[in-house]
């Protein structure tokens, strides 16, 4: 049996590249930030209804995000999936529990990526992505010279507070949701890269041992 695990986490805290990480380590990677941000540069009915939400730094509704992971879940099969950025609220993570997640019986663990404020806003500010989706940080790992690199529609600074206070209104009640079914965990996220990476490697570890 596979492992199913979701990173929840402000923006900026690093949720997206440790999910990357693992993709390359042979997990699936559902991405519903990527998956809303397709469906705008693609134009659809959904991706044009949406697009003033994300640009804005709000929510997208309960059922959209039903629809797009549900949908995305129930298509791709995975012994081990890493979910990102989802779910975000108390009802995506209700709708979470009935949908099919790899070969895992249910989500494994719901793992918290916790971070000061202050360190966000200065990766948030320096982050910027490769044309195949690669993210780097100006600072810290910048793109090799000479590539072409794109700053996302959402990442500028009043977008950026109001998408850390969004997040920060729906943390605890989707703590207190995770705590109840005894599946949180946490990371500390404002650790260099290598040391995050080692603490989500640990955890696996941790949850193939307890599920053997
Ligand atoms: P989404 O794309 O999920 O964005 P987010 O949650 O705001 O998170 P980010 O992608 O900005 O940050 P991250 O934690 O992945 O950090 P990253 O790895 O990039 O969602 C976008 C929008 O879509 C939402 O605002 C909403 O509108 C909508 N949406 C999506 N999901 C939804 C849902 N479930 N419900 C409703 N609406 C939804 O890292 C950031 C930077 O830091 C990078 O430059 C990186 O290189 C650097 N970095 C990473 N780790 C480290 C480290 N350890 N040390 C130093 N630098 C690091």
């Amino acid at each position: 049996m596979g492992l199913c695990l979701t990173f929840i986490g402000p923006p900026g805290s690093g949720k997206g590249t440790q999910a990357k990480l693992l993709r390359d380590a042979g997990f699936l990677h559902v991405s519903s930030g990527d998956m809303l941000r397709a469906e705008i540069a693609a134009g659809t009915p959904r991706g044009r209804a949406i697009e003033g939400t994300v640009k804005r730094g709000e929510l997208v509704s309960d059922a959209v995000l039903l629809d797009v992971v549900g949908s995305f879940l129930a298509q791709h099969v995975a012994d081990n999936v890493v979910l990102d950025g989802y779910p975000r609220t108390v009802g995506q993570a209700e709708q979470l529990s009935h949908l099919k997640c790899g070969t895992a019986a249910a989500l494994s663990a719901a793992v918290f990526f916790d971070i000061p404020d202050q360190v966000l806003l200065r990766r948030l500010g320096d982050r910027v992505i490769g044309p195949d989706g690669t993210i780097y940080d100006m600072q810290l790992h910048p793109p090799p010279p000479g590539l072409k690199v794109t700053r996302r529609a959402d990442d500028d600074p009043e977008v950026h507070k109001r998408r850390l206070t969004t997040y920060r209104m729906e943390e605890s009640a989707l703590l207190a949701f995770y705590e109840k079914a005894g599946i949180a965990h946490h990371i500390q996220a404002a650790l260099p890269l290598a040391d995050v990476q080692a603490q989500v490697q640990a955890l696996i570890a941790q949850l193939t041992h307890a599920a053997a």
